[in-house]
């Protein structure tokens, strides 16, 4: 499959879009300070919080899982039998998942949980963290996948 291009120019803070890439969802998430704040929080809960796993690129090898901490640039597709994860992005009890929830994504199918990065919580069915497919910056908001 071809690369695409995402312009995320018009992507406000909170908001996420999605492109298509070999058939793949991926799923572009522009983070605000308050969501990258919680994956501290989250950081002693997920099982492979630096991505030190392999197949991940060398830049999701940190924290934030990404190029630029803002934007979170990932594969919407669940890592255990691949169903499509929701967005969970509101915190606390209006996500409908407890008080405590951070926000992230959460898979219908088995209930695996991920965080704003994309990790997976430790004891899920997923095995490993959201895949962040290859990428670089064209320019300050543009993406090319692929
Ligand atoms: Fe997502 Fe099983 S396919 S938890």
């Amino acid at each position: 499959g071809a690369p695409v291009e995402a312009d995320v120019s018009k992507l406000a803070p909170g908001e996420m879009m999605t492109v298509e890439w070999r058939g793949k969802p991926v799923w572009i998430l522009r983070r605000t300070e308050e969501m990258l704040a919680s994956l501290e929080k989250t950081e002693g809960l997920v099982s492979d919080p630096a991505s030190d796993r392999p197949m991940q690129p060398e830049y999701a090898k940190n924290q934030y899982r990404s190029i630029k901490p803002e934007y979170l640039v990932t594969v919407g597709i669940c890592t255990h039998l691949g169903c499509s994860p929701s967005e969970r992005l509101k915190t606390g009890a209006e996500s409908g998942l407890g008080a405590d929830w951070p926000g992230g994504f959460l898979c219908p199918c088995h209930g695996s949980k991920f965080d704003l990065a994309g990790r997976v919580y430790s004891s899920m069915p997923a095995p490993d963290n959201l895949e962040v497919p290859p990428h670089q910056y064209l320019a300050d908001t543009l993406l090319i996948i692929g």
